[in-house]
């Protein structure tokens, strides 16, 4: 057992650019433990291919028991080819899926925020993308993605039919919609809820307990109610428009890559998965980048390393109680975007950074804003 004011970060880098894109964001962390003397214990992990070829599981005992008595994770990404090749039965015994659902990893939250430095990466148009600063809530543990019944049979004719099952529960729905209105509240106040409640009668409870919590608790704040496909549309035709989303698992992965084109790059994307706060205050909370292994990059030092870099700022922000050196950590990011660090991913074709120079210009921006 570590002392308790000691911070235990299991650090996983996983599949692909995970390890680059982790290196840099847990050095990071290290600087700001050392510039405010926190006392942070990191332990690092093995996750996906490496795991499987040195122990023969995709998530070893020894990781998930690291995972679970760690304050938070720094989680890099899995998946790609080598990760394919693994049999099934291993690489659906430690899939993403199912750290969440063991973890219980309810709330997913992405922020989207443009910085003015990187408008011309961005697909979109400056002028609609002035002032966008807004965050996904996904509910990660419920829907399609979990629902049983679910598998591919052949039907008596040899016909095969695939089946997956939506579902959500009041208590599902209601627990993600609380931390949607706890995160308005200390934001610009609005929350938009995105369903289907025209076609699906899960879509209809969705927004009927999500009106109920709100006109039980959140009185005060603004609820809007949005179809998902004209959801998809506002994304991209005013998304400045939004303060915080809530909406189910499989519609926050397809509107969260939506979003972040916006921002020039899915590499520039931060999450935070968290679980449910228990009896003794403390809560599992996972930070990744929202960006994959990108199998294609992996071991190149291309990849963009500011998704690990800005998870850990929601690491501290919401794990360890540091919103001003979270603050600190986006200002530093943008200070360096600013002064011209680009990774090729956000370089317009132009010169660009490798992965650790990138890692360079943020620390050193960052160094100077925490002396
Ligand atoms: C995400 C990813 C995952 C998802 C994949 C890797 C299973 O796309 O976190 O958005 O679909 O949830
Ligand atoms: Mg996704």
């Amino acid at each position: 057992m570590t002392r308790p004011d000691i911070r235990s970060v299991a650090v996983i880098g996983g599949d692909g650019i995970g390890l680059e894109v982790t290196a840099q964001g847990r050095r990071i962390l290290e600087l700001v433990a050392e510039k405010r003397s926190l006392p942070v214990k990191l332990v690092d992990v093995d996750y996906g291919v490496d795991a499987y070829k040195a122990h023969g599981e995709v998530l070893p005992d020894l990781t998930r028991r690291a995972m679970r008595d760690a304050d938070a994770i720094l989680f890099g990404a899995t998946g790609g080819p080598a990760f394919d090749a693994i049999p099934a039965q291993a690489r659906k015994a430690g899939s993403l899926l199912v750290v969440r659902r063991d973890f219980n990893l309810f709330a997913n939250l992405r922020p989207v925020k443009v910085m003015p430095a990187l408008y011309e990466a961005s697909s979109l148009k400056q002028r609609v993308l002035e002032g966008l600063d807004m965050v996904i809530v996904r509910e990660l543990v419920g829907g399609v993605y979990f629902g049983e019944p679910r598998g591919i049979e052949t039907l008596p004719d040899g016909e095969r039919r695939g089946v997956n099952t939506h579902a959500y529960t009041s208590t599902q729905i209601r627990r993600v919609a609380h931390v949607a209105f706890e995160l308005a509240r200390t934001r610009k106040g609005r929350v938009c809820s995105v369903a289907k409640e025209n076609v699906m009668e899960a879509g209809r409870l969705w927004r009927e307990e999500v009106q109920a919590v709100h006109d039980a608790d959140y009185a005060d704040l603004e609820l809007t109610h949005m179809l998902a496909d004209n959801c998809a549309m506002q994304l991209v035709r005013a998304p400045a428009q939004f303060d915080v989303i809530v909406t189910d698992n499989l519609f926050g992965d397809i509107l969260s890559d939506c979003a972040a084109m916006a921002t020039g790059s899915l590499g520039m994307l931060p999450s935070a998965s968290l679980g449910p706060v228990e009896d003794d205050g403390r809560r599992a909370a996972l930070y990744e980048p929202v960006h994959g292994s990108a199998p294609d990059i992996a071991g190149k030092e291309l990849a963009n390393p500011i998704g690990s870099i800005l998870s850990v700022a929601m690491m501290l922000r919401f794990s360890f109680g540091m919103g001003k050196e979270a603050d600190l950590i986006e200002r530093a990011i943008s200070d360096a975007v600013a002064s011209g660090a680009r990774t090729a991913d956000i370089a317009n074709g132009s010169r660009h950074l490798s992965t650790a120079e990138m890692g360079d210009a943020v620390a050193s921006k960052l160094t100077a804003l925490l002396n």
